[in-house]
């Protein structure tokens, strides 16, 4: 198996990998129904949160403790670290990595974890940086599409919402590009729509995508809506464009009546009016079970990085 370190962005896996990190993860759920192991006896994980968080903190701190190891935090660290006083984040993880084994990072700018991964000695785990990349997540939702839908190849996925600020959906379009014969269609209010960063990369890696409008079509002929959440904070002044945005795209009982049988839609969470609450109970809404799968894929990542 090979060796895994940072886990930084989405595109540094390949298949062979990502088929012994899911391996891994399935072992990791039969760890949780027997009440958890001690394999990470004695290592300490730092989380080092500069933007709010509730599934990927407390997932990754659930799987330190579910594996028997330590676990110290900083939340909202722009605040309550020494950021405050003006140290620079590769300072903070020079002295981070003398008191921890492995580094979560969840920081409010893109490159911020490359930027960490650069002077770290330990492990860093990008838990999401800015409108970057969230490659945890990535591997949390190819996991949930792989039990769920029971493939990757071939699978078509319309990714729904936020599409220019939502680090889920880019390091989930980096992730699936490395599957065969997958199609991705990018259905964004106009303020919103996919970066060229993206799209270029699906064109050289030879991608099918499409940029479409009309939700209701595109629930027709996909196995999976990815919806996401127009992100407020990332928007600044600019209030005008969010109203634009906001409601433009909802997944409600209509959708799911175009939606096939067999598909599902999925949702980084947290959801704000993007998804109807009435949706919830239909078993094609796979969402809570996707952040639940979160914790297998952390106890997989620090199991594999922490190994001897
Ligand atoms: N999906 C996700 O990153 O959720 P949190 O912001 O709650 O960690």
């Amino acid at each position: 198996m090979d060796r895994l370190f940072h886990v930084v962005e989405a595109q540094q896996f390949d298949r062979s990998l990502l088929a012994d990190i899911f391996s891994v993860t399935k072992e990791m759920e039969e760890v949780v129904s027997r009440y958890g192991s001690n394999i990470l006896n004695r290592r300490i994980m730092a989380t080092l949160f500069y933007e709010p968080s509730t599934r990927t903190r407390l997932s990754f701190e659930s799987a330190m403790h579910r594996l028997g190891g330590e676990v110290m935090t900083t939340e909202s660290a722009q605040e309550f670290s020494s950021a405050a006083k003006g140290e620079t984040l590769e300072d903070t993880i020079r002295i981070v990595e003398g008191y921890a084994d492995v580094i979560v990072l969840r920081h409010f700018q893109s490159g911020a974890a490359r930027r960490a991964a650069d002077v770290a000695s330990v492990p860093i785990l990008n838990a999401g940086d800015g409108p970057g990349q969230h490659p945890t997540q990535a591997l949390l939702d190819v996991y949930t599409i792989q039990k769920e839908i029971g493939r990757l190849d071939g699978i078509s996925v319309a990714m729904v919402g936020d599409l220019a600020n939502g680090r889920t959906v880019r390091s989930l379009a980096y992730l699936l590009a490395k599957y065969d014969d997958v199609t991705l269609y990018f259905v964004a209010p106009d303020v919103v729509r996919m970066k060229e960063d993206i799209k270029d990369y699906l064109r050289r890696h030879r991608v099918r995508f499409q940029e479409e409008k009309d939700l209701l079509d595109v629930s027709r002929k996909v196995d999976v809506i990815y919806q996401t959440r127009i992100q407020r904070e990332r928007f600044g002044d600019r209030i005008e464009d969010y109203e634009q945005a906001r409601g433009r795209y909802v997944v409600d009982m209509q959708v799911m009546e175009a939606l096939s049988e067999q598909a599902r839609v999925m949702h980084p969470l947290p959801r704000v009016d993007e998804i109807a609450p009435e949706v919830d109970p239909d078993p094609r809404a796979a969402y809570f079970r996707q952040a639940h799968n979160g914790l297998y894929i952390r106890m997989a990542l620090l199991r594999m990085v922490l190994e001897a």
